[in-house]
């Protein structure tokens, strides 16, 4: 019966862990397609395509310029308001976003 249990309760917690780890990137990473991932993609997607019934626009297409893009990740922008400000993330890492956003995944 114990071996029941421990079959039953190690896959679990290997899923549980695994969710756990996917979230936290190294807080120090300037890997941008961590970051996006790790910050951006549970709205506007991993390939940046957005979710139109979840109110959230493509991102992948943006006309913002890299610094634009690093001043909307860290400050947000007034005219959208709708998405959240990452105060966590220094300068350079912004940067290694707005860098991936527009080299990458356009
Ligand atoms: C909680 C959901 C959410 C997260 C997380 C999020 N966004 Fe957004 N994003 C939005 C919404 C909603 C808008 C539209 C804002 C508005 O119009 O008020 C938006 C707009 C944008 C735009 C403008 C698109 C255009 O029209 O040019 C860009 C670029 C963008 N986000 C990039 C990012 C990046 C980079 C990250 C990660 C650092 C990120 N977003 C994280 C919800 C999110």
């Amino acid at each position: 019966m114990k071996r029941f249990y421990f079959a039953l309760t190690l896959p679990v917690t290997l899923l549980i862990l695994a969710g756990c780890q996917e979230k936290k990137a190294d807080p120090n990473t300037l890997d941008g397609k961590t970051l996006y991932n790790t910050y951006c993609a549970d709205c506007h997607h991993r390939d940046g395509g957005g979710s139109f019934l979840e109110g959230i626009p493509a991102n992948r297409y943006t006309s913002l310029s890299e610094k634009e893009l690093i001043t909307l990740i860290r400050h947000g922008k007034a005219q959208m308001a709708d998405m959240p400000n990452f105060t966590n993330l220094s300068q350079q890492q912004a940067r290694s976003i707005a860098k991936y956003l527009r080299e990458e995944l356009k």
